[in-house]
């Protein structure tokens, strides 16, 4: 199977009769979204358990079996039974380090080829990455297929590596475009990456990174938070097939993956409104509870860091500037708890601490009660 060579872009041909509908959709959904976004104060630590779950779910569609549930115990020190989902965790918790680490730089800089390297780096950090060129574009071929396979039997074959790096400055260059239509601009944009397919791996997980960078660059959304990978993951097949389409590199196929994307933007804008107020909305009833519960001045810092890390142990508050000491942090747990606003996900036993959670706000991010 020949390499595949992708198209220059920008791309010609694309029927937009058909797509005008959906850009407006979607754009209408993205600004609502954007209406709630722009009313936080502090939209890092208010929706840092969706980032967590973004993180999660993009992993999921490469394979990785950690939940979200998973994930925020493992960072409250409980360990998971299998070796390999300890792997999986540390790629989704290095997968929100990379998301958090983008974030920072784009406040200054533009987005670059140079970041997404870093990313990539931040991304693949630990065991599994050792042999995957961390950092770097790739230096040999590879392809997607069946794992184990060889590649007469891939199912897509990216570029030589000798030819990466003119795709990807014609790319980066189509990035920084000013186009009339930036929601068809980043489908253009995801796909061409993941054609291009620069890394030995990591490539789509850094693709659907790009999605919230590139909103918010292009001043879409007033913080770079915008969770697209739960629709791709409930649609991987459709996805996967959009992008093998691609490769006839006809216009009839780049328009039905457009029409795809901006059905995930609209949607997930939808859904990422949805759960965002209803994480302003617990907030909101949280705080008037806690403050009735303890009549603590303390109160409202607590919930912070409950929103921080909501699964934790008792040491959480430990080195968090402006918490009050030991004994009043457990005296305002247990009248938590008592309330039935924290629960109790792990009995301490011995030298193992009691683990417990802000169940609600959990429940919230996945969308159905798991704790
Ligand atoms: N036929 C295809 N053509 C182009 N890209 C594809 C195709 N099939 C899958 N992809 C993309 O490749 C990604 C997998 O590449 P990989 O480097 O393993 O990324 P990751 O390690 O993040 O999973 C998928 O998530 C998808 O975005
Ligand atoms: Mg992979």
């Amino acid at each position: 199977m020949q390499p595949f060579e992708p198209q220059q872009l920008p791309i010609d041909g694309i029927q937009w009769d058909s797509l005008i509908p959906l850009i407006g959709k979607a754009n209408r959904s993205l600004a609502y979204y954007d209406g709630i976004l722009y009313g936080l104060a502090n939209p890092d630590v208010l929706l840092s358990p969706l980032t967590t779950q973004e993180a999660v779910l993009s992993s999921k569609i490469e394979g990785t079996q950690a939940t979200l549930g998973e994930v925020l115990k493992f960072e409250a020190g409980e360990a998971p039974v299998e070796e390999s989902r300890v792997r999986d965790i540390e790629e989704i918790m290095n997968y929100r380090r990379a998301m958090r680490r983008a974030e920072e730089e784009l406040k200054t800089h533009p987005f670059s080829l140079n970041l997404l390297k870093e990313l990539h780096a931040v991304l693949l950090d630990g065991v599994r990455g050792k042999f995957k060129a961390r950092g770097q574009f790739r230096t040999t071929q590879n392809w997607i297929g069946t794992s184990g396979l060889p590649i007469e039997a891939a199912q897509f074959v990216p570029p030589a590596p000798q030819n990466i790096m003119p795709h990807l400055d014609n790319w980066e260059k189509y990035y920084h475009f000013d186009r009339p239509d930036p929601l068809v601009q980043l489908a253009i944009i995801h796909a061409q990456f993941e054609m291009i397919h620069p890394f030995l791996d990591g490539n789509g997980r850094l693709g659907r990174m790009i999605v919230p960078l590139f909103l918010f660059e292009r001043k879409l959304i007033s913080s770079p938070v915008f969770y697209i990978s739960a629709y791709l993951e409930r649609y991987r097949e459709e996805y996967v097939a959009g992008l093998q389409g691609l490769s006839e590199k006809t216009p009839t196929a780049w328009t039905r993956w457009i029409g795809f994307f901006l059905r995930a933007m609209d949607e997930q804008s939808r859904e990422n409104a949805r759960k965002a107020q209803a994480i302003i909305d617990l907030y909101g009833r949280l705080k008037g509870r806690i403050i009735d519960l303890t009549h603590s001045r303390y109160a409202v810092p607590l919930l912070d860091c409950l929103f921080d890390q909501p699964v934790f142990t008792s040491s959480l508050f430990d080195d968090r500037p402006g918490m009050p000491g030991k004994p009043m942090i457990m005296n305002m747990l247990g009248r938590l708890k008592k309330a039935g606003i924290l629960k109790v996900v792990r009995e301490g036993s011995g030298r193992r601490p009691q683990i417990l959670a802000l169940a609600e706000l959990i429940n919230v991010c996945e969308g159905s009660d798991i704790i």
